[in-house]
């Protein structure tokens, strides 16, 4: 099967879970569970010294899902990420040098943008997926409405501050492919390797792309 670009990826479920992961040892049962409640695309942030090997044993555990790498900053991030197999990177914002690396890599790639123009920027390096953070910090779905008209070419991935009862009004936005948030998987349900819990709260994500 060809690679799925970034776009396909992101589609594949309406809610994107936000992963720090301090044991590398529950990171493939995590990801069962999570696949188990229909959920096909998270993201490991690089922020804990486990962080690569909790991506690697879930890519292993799950080759169905698309797993992205977050948090990534420098070009050395880019090429840590890409060497653990993540599918897609994703960082909280987009400097020349993470755009060089992910020009000359052709990383499928999701930066964070908070305003017009870091979008202009985004899209003058031909990125057109972009991570709107802090989305509830800043001005929450109404934002991502008002850029549509100015750049319909732009998909946008919300995340921060995110929980259940503000994903509908993201999700009804055409521009608008899947909301990012950690509330899927709680710290103490996974400290606890409350397995079925977090199928539960995958299956609960996953239900905001029924018809
Ligand atoms: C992140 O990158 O940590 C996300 O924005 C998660 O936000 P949340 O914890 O508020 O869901």
């Amino acid at each position: 099967m060809a690679a799925l670009t970034l776009r396909e990826m992101l589609a594949r479920s309406p809610v994107m879970p936000i992963l720090t992961l301090h044991d590398a040892q529950v990171a493939g049962d995590l990801a069962q569970a999570l696949v188990k409640g229909g959920i096909k695309v998270f993201e490991v942030v690089m922020r804990t010294p486990q962080s690569v090997a909790a991506l690697r044993a879930m890519r292993e555990a799950t080759p169905e899902a698309s797993i992205g790498m977050g948090t990534l900053l420098t070009a050395e991030d880019v090429h840590t990420a890409r060497q653990a197999g993540a599918q897609f990177g994703v960082s909280p914002g987009l400097t020349p040098e993470l755009a060089a690396a992910i020009q000359a890599t052709q990383f499928p790639f999701l930066p964070g943008v908070a305003t017009a123009s870091e979008v202009m920027q985004a899209r003058a390096w031909g990125l057109k997926e972009l991570k709107y953070f802090p989305a509830q910090g800043a001005h929450g779905a109404a934002w991502i409405k008002d850029m549509s008209g100015v750049f319909p070419d732009v998909l946008f991935c919300p995340t921060g501050g995110i929980r259940p009862p503000d994903i509908p009004a993201y999700l009804a936005l055409p521009n608008c492919c899947t909301v990012g948030g950690s509330w899927v998987v709680p710290p103490e349900r996974l400290k606890d390797r409350d397995w079925a819990g977090i199928t539960a709260l995958a299956q609960q994500a996953s239900a905001f792309g029924a018809p």
